[in-house]
């Protein structure tokens, strides 16, 4: 078997769930709702990548630059330091602020990959490690076209020399899962989800898929904890209704983007 160099997401307790790590040039997609963990997650494997000598991007379209640099620090990531070094850009898609190179005027896919090819450019030779926090903000208004973006996404950034990590949300209540356009272009999906057992709210992940790798299949509690981030609390016997979206959900959902597809 060829040997797969490995990008670990610096989460010791993951990585052990993956053979080490993410396989290098993947695009994972990490989906869950609101307040699961997933922009915490991409602060770890942003910040893990600045310690092992990899370049950083990191799109944030939910937060702003400045709550990404503060969310870092908590967890021992000196990101403002990395940006002056010239291994960090992050990207804010949020606030535009006058004269910052690195914002994004419009919520465009074409203006995003453009933007991320700069940045790319503009941190020089070597692997990087590549966030969009989240995708969703790209077709909110387009959801139809989720795959599609998805699919450009990965096509124009992959002979870059990145691993990405793309981020989505899964808004049920919203009618629309606009986590499926990413998952059917990425190689690995980690499911994010929250709940509340016992009046105590509780969050779990388990990772659905991950190519050429022989991952856990089991899900997994997991807490954010200060000072440290993310950790792995350990395998959780929770059933597969309690964790997946109901059958009935699902098929609305999928209804929905057909009669969206056909409409477009
Ligand atoms: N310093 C901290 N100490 C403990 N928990 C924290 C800290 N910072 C953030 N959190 C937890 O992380 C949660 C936010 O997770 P986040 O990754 O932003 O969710 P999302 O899935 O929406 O991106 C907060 O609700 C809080 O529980
Ligand atoms: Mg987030």
């Amino acid at each position: 078997m060829s040997y797969i160099e490995r990008i670990p997401t610096g989460i010791k307790e993951f990585d052990k769930l993956i053979q080490g790590g993410i396989p290098k040039g993947f695009t994972i997609a990490v989906v869950g709702e609101p307040g699961t963990g997933k922009t915490v997650f991409c602060i770890h494997f942003i910040g893990n990548g600045l310690q092992l000598g990899d370049k950083g991007i990191y799109v944030t379209t939910e937060e702003s630059r400045s709550s990404i640099i503060k969310q870092a620090l908590m967890f021992g990531y000196d990101f403002d330091s990395a940006i002056n070094n010239g291994n960090l850009i992050i990207i804010d898609a949020l606030m535009e602020e006058r004269g910052d190179p690195w914002s994004l005027r419009e919520l465009e896919v074409d203006e995003l990959i453009n933007k991320i090819i700069e940045a790319k450019k503009m941190l020089g030779y070597g692997h990087t490690r590549l966030v969009i926090d989240s995708m969703s903000a790209f077709w909110l208004d387009k959801p139809a076209m989720a795959r599609k973006y998805s699919y450009v996404i990965k096509r124009r950034l992959t002979k870059w020399d990145l691993t990405i990590v793309l981020t989505s949300q899964y808004a049920v209540t919203t009618s629309l899962g606009f986590g499926f356009g990413i998952e059917h272009v990425a190689d690995g999906i980690i499911r994010f989800k929250k709940s509340i057992i016992n009046g105590r709210l509780r969050r779990f992940l388990v990772i659905e898929k991950m190519r050429q790798t022989d991952h856990d299949k089991r899900v997994y509690e997991i807490d954010i904890v200060d000072k440290r981030g993310l950790v792995i609390v350990g395998p959780y016997n929770i059933s597969r209704g309690e964790f997946m979206i109901p059958a009935s959900v699902i098929r609305k959902i999928i209804e929905s983007e057909i009669k969206k597809e056909i409409e477009y």
